[in-house]
């Protein structure tokens, strides 16, 4: 009777500090088992504070370090604040696959900055998956006190300076270097809420742009055709494969032929897939070129000069008439992929990718009628740097690289 009571009694009914407690008058006790209470909820609340920051930043020895928190500054004095647990978006695919469309589309979002190509983001993440494949590299490295937590931290930390500054400050930060999603699940492991667009085009007119424009990326032959598809199957079965690991979570697949064709359905599907509220902007990323908060283009990137159109039809057939008689050579080895996983037709040509929206129809019609102010455009905006031809645009600092291992 006594104990029932005083619930509280009951539940440390075992202690011997009670057993003393019992024999002392009851306001006395009541102090007493009030004070054990007091003092177990300190001690319940100090290690649930304790564990909060480690969850959230899982490298290594935590109590030791000072944590300051990281932002950037917009003109209006508002802060940002960047880490690893933020959702970023990482476009990838084949260089020449409407990645820069993709990103150009959401730039044009008043949330979301992505931004020219970083160009070191991919070129670190290749150093790192380097050392690790050297067996006597990362012993090293383990050996140094540099564990996997210590310099995945010390890599995301870099990788994170240059998203979070190279740019204006925003709301949804997102990094555009094609090649990045042939690490993709280490990036995921960086940064364990960000999400993947990959984008995906029909190899062969991936293949004759890369080609036509002279894009020099590590290990394709400019001037082998049927070399090219080959990187390109292997490139593309890579980015394939890290897409699936990360799940479909975190990886959408994004048609360039879709994108081109219907923009406002692929871009809700996308901005759903990301979590950002709709905004019709990212169907008129032309009116941003430039702009504060808008589309910032390089001079020296070679889709800048096609982005500053709107979306058309100009680029989605132009290979066919012109790599015809070169298909019947390669679609053997090509089409099993081509077929299972990207969903072209290796011997159509040009395959029938869909219909187009009606305005995408009118700027095509637009960009044709105007060319020669479109061309001035390009010039005035670009002032483009012909001796850029001679640079690798998309360094791989292995030649192998692509290849399966
Ligand atoms: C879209 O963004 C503009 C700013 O660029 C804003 O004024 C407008 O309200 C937004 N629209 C929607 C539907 O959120």
């Amino acid at each position: 009777m006594f104990f029932s009571k005083d619930d509280n009694i009951k539940l440390i009914s075992n202690n011997h500090q009670l057993k003393h407690a019992m024999r002392l008058p009851r306001n006395r006790r009541t102090v007493i088992v009030g004070g054990l209470f007091a003092f177990t909820l300190l001690i319940v609340l100090f290690k649930t504070d304790k564990l909060r920051p480690s969850c959230s930043y899982r490298d290594g020895d935590e109590s030791t370090m000072v944590r300051e928190e990281k932002f950037v500054q917009d003109k209006d004095h508002n802060n940002y604040v960047y880490h690893r647990n933020m959702p970023l978006v990482f476009i990838g695919g084949v260089p020449r696959s409407g990645t820069t469309l993709m990103r150009a589309m959401l730039d044009a979002h008043p949330e979301v900055r992505c931004g020219q190509e970083t160009r070191v983001i991919p070129r670190i993440l290749q150093l790192r998956s380097h050392w690790m494949k050297s067996e006597k590299e990362s012993m090293r490295l383990e050996e140094a006190g540099i564990h996997k937590e210590v310099l995945n931290s010390a890599i995301a930390q870099f990788c994170l300076e240059i998203i979070a500054k190279h740019g204006d400050p925003a709301p949804r930060l997102c990094n555009k270097d094609p090649l990045t999603l042939k690490m993709g699940s280490y990036v995921i492991e960086l940064f364990p809420n960000a999400k993947f667009l990959f984008m995906v085009r029909d190899g062969r007119a991936t293949v004759h742009s890369i080609i036509s424009r002279k894009v020099t990326i590590t290990g394709f032959d400019l001037t082998n055709y049927r070399q090219c598809m080959q990187k390109w199957n292997q490139a593309i079965t890579t980015m394939h494969d890290q897409c699936q690991e990360i799940g479909k979570e975190r990886c959408l697949m994004v048609h360039y032929e879709q994108l081109v064709l219907q923009p406002k359905k692929s871009m809700e599907k996308i901005l759903e897939f990301l979590d950002i509220p709709w905004n019709d902007s990212v169907l008129h990323h032309e009116d941003f070129i430039n702009k504060e908060n808008g589309v910032a283009l390089s001079k020296v990137e070679r889709s800048s000069d096609q982005v500053i159109k709107p979306v058309n039809l100009e680029a989605l057939t132009k290979w066919a008439r012109q790599t015809l008689f070169l298909l019947t050579k390669c679609s053997h080895f090509i089409s099993v992929f081509l077929f299972s996983v990207t969903g072209y037709d290796p011997y159509a040509n040009p395959p029938n990718y869909g219909k187009a929206d009606e305005v995408v129809k009118e700027n095509t019609n637009k960009v044709k009628k105007n060319q020669e102010l479109w061309d001035h455009k390009v010039k005035q905006l670009l002032k483009r740097n012909e001796e850029g031809d001679e640079n690798d645009d998309n360094q791989d600092d292995n030649p192998n690289d692509g290849e399966r291992t």
